[in-house]
C-alpha cells in the first residue's frame, strides 16, 4: 500500500525510485528468506547452552542434558616441525598444557578479562590479536562441546567477570556470535545465584583462578554496586605457596604448574591438618618435604581481602536484611574447594554478629548450570530479538 501511494511513482517511475523500490524488494525477500530459515530451524529445535567462561577453566551445560570442561588454556604450534609433530593447528586445555614446550601458549580470559588492550599498555597490537584469536577459539571450542546437531538454533548465555569491561563483554559477544545464533552476557556470580535459586538476600562468593567475585543478591538484578572483585584468588595462592617455599627450601624444584596441582590436592586453612607431604627433585633426585605450614599461610592468604568484601557488602545492605544476608552466604568456583574454607570464613566473621557459610554443590559447573537456567528462562521473543 505505502508503495503505491508513493507519489506517482508507478505512473511514471524515476531512476531513482526505482533504485529504491528494487532495494526495498531486496530487503523483503531476504528477511523473508530469514524467516523461512528461522521457521525451519526452530521446527528442529533449539539448543540451550551456559556457558562459564573462567579464567581457568570453560564449563559447558546444555539443555540437552551435556556438562563438559575443559580448562581454558588454548594453544599454536609454534613452528613447523611443532605443527608437524602435534598435527593440529590449535590445541585446547590439558592437552595444551601438557605440549606447552612446542606451543604459543594462551589463557585468554586472564585476570578474569580478555588479556587485551585496556591496561595492557606495552603488548603488541598483534599480541592482542592473538589472544582475542584464543578468545574466539576458546568459545568456540566449548560450544562444540556441546555437541550441537547442525541444523538447530543455539541460543546461550555466556557467565563472564563480574568486572568484564564494556569492551570485553563486546568482545565476548562479538567472538561468541560467530558460533551461537543468539548470545546473552551475564556476571558469573549472578549466574551461580541465579542457578541455586538464590534471588533475594543472599551473598554469592566465586572462588575462581584470577578473581573472587562477590555479589549480593537482593531480589533484581544486581548491579555494580552489588558486586566486589579482588585478585587474591587461586593464581594468588599458587604464587603465595611458591614464593614461601622457594624461600624456605631454595634447593628443591619446581614449576608452578606442579605447585597448582599440590594445592589442588591439599588445599587446607584449618588450625589441624594431617601433614602435608611433597616430593620435589633436588639437583634431580626426588626428595620429601614436609609443607603443611606454608600450604595453610598460603591457603589463608585470600581471606582477608573476601572478609573486607563480605563486609563492604553487607555493610552497605540495607541494614534490617544484613542479618538475613549474613547467614546466606555461598561458596563457590573452583577455589571453594580449600578444606575448611566455610568454617573458617564463618569464625573470621564471628565479630560481625556471625555468618552462614555453604558451598555450592558442584562448584565447577555452578555458573555453567545457572547460565543455563538463565538461557531456558529467558522468552523466546527475547532470543529472536537479540538474534
Ligand atoms: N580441590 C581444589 N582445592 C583448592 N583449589 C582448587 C581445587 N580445584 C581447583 N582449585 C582452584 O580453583 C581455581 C579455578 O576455579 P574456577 O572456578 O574453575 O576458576 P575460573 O572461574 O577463574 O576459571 C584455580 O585456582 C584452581 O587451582
Ligand atoms: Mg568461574
Amino acid at each position: 500500500m505505502t508503495a503505491s501511494n508513493d507519489s506517482g511513482t508507478r505512473e511514471n517511475p524515476t531512476g531513482q525510485a526505482r533504485e529504491r523500490a528494487g532495494e526495498f524488494d531486496a530487503s523483503v525477500s531476504k528477511a523473508v528468506e530469514r524467516l523461512k530459515t528461522i521457521e525451519g530451524q526452530r521446527q528442529r529445535g533449539v539448543l540451550y547452552v551456559g556457558i562459564d567462561l573462567g579464567t581457568s577453566r570453560t564449563a559447558v551445560a546444555t539443555s540437552t542434558g551435556i556438562r563438559a570442561s575443559v580448562s581454558s588454556f588454548v594453544g599454536y604450534p609454534r613452528d613447523m616441525v611443532a605443527r608437524k609433530a602435534l598435527g593440529k593447528d590449535v590445541l585446547f586445555g590439558d592437552e595444551a598444557l601438557r605440549h606447552r614446550l612446542s606451543l604459543d601458549l594462551y589463557r585468554p580470559l586472564e585476570h578474569g578479562v580478555i588479556k587485551f588492550s585496556d591496561g595492557a599498555d606495552g603488548v603488541a597490537p598483534e599480541e592482542i590479536e592473538r589472544n582475542m584469536q584464543a578468545a574466539r577459539d576458546l568459545i568456540q571450542h566449548a560450544v562444540s562441546l556441546a555437541r550441537p546437531t547442525g541444523g538447530e538454533l543455539i541460543y546461550g548465555v555466556i557467565g563472564c567477570p563480574a568486572q568484564a569491561s564494556i569492551r570485553n563483554k563486546q568482545c565476548i559477544i562479538e567472538a561468541a556470535r560467530e558460533v551461537l545464533d543468539s548470545v546473552v552476557i551475564c556476571s558469573e556470580p549472578f549466574a551461580v545465584a541465579y542457578g541455586l535459586d538464590l534471588l533475594e538476600d543472599a551473598l554469592v562468593i566465586d572462588i575462581g583462578a584470577g578473581t573472587v567475585d562477590l555479589c549480593r543478591m537482593k531480589g533484581a538484578m544486581p548491579d555494580e554496586t552489588d558486586q566486589i572483585t579482588n585478585r587474591f584468588a587461586g593464581d594468588h595462592v599458587d604464587r603465595e605457596l611458591y614464593r614461601r617455599l622457594k624461600a624456605r627450601l631454595p634447593e628443591a624444584q619446581f614449576t608452578i604448574h606442579q605447585i597448582k596441582r599440590l594445592k589442588e590436592r591439599y588445599a587446607f586453612v584449618s588450625e589441624q591438618s594431617r601433614p602435608v607431604v611433597a616430593t620435589f627433585t633436588v639437583r634431580g633426585k626426588p626428595r620429601r618435604f614436609d609443607v603443611t605450614d606454608d600450604m595453610r599461610e598460603a591457603c589463608r592468604s585470600i581471606i582477608p581481602p573476601m572478609v573486607t568484601g563480605v563486609e563492604e557488602l553487607i555493610g552497605t545492605f540495607d541494614p534490617e536484611f544484613q542479618e538475613v544476608l549474613r547467614h546466606n552466604i555461598v561458596l563457590g568456583g573452583g577455589g571453594s574447594q580449600i578444606a575448611g574454607l566455610g568454617d573458617y570464613l564463618e569464625q573470621a566473621l564471628e565479630e560481625y554478629g556471625g555468618a552462614r557459610v555453604r558451598m555450592v554443590e558442584e562448584p565447577v559447573f555452578a555458573g555453567a548450570n545457572g547460565a543455563l537456567a538463565i538461557a531456558k528462562d529467558m522468552p523466546e521473543d527475547t532470543w529472536e530479538e537479540l538474534a
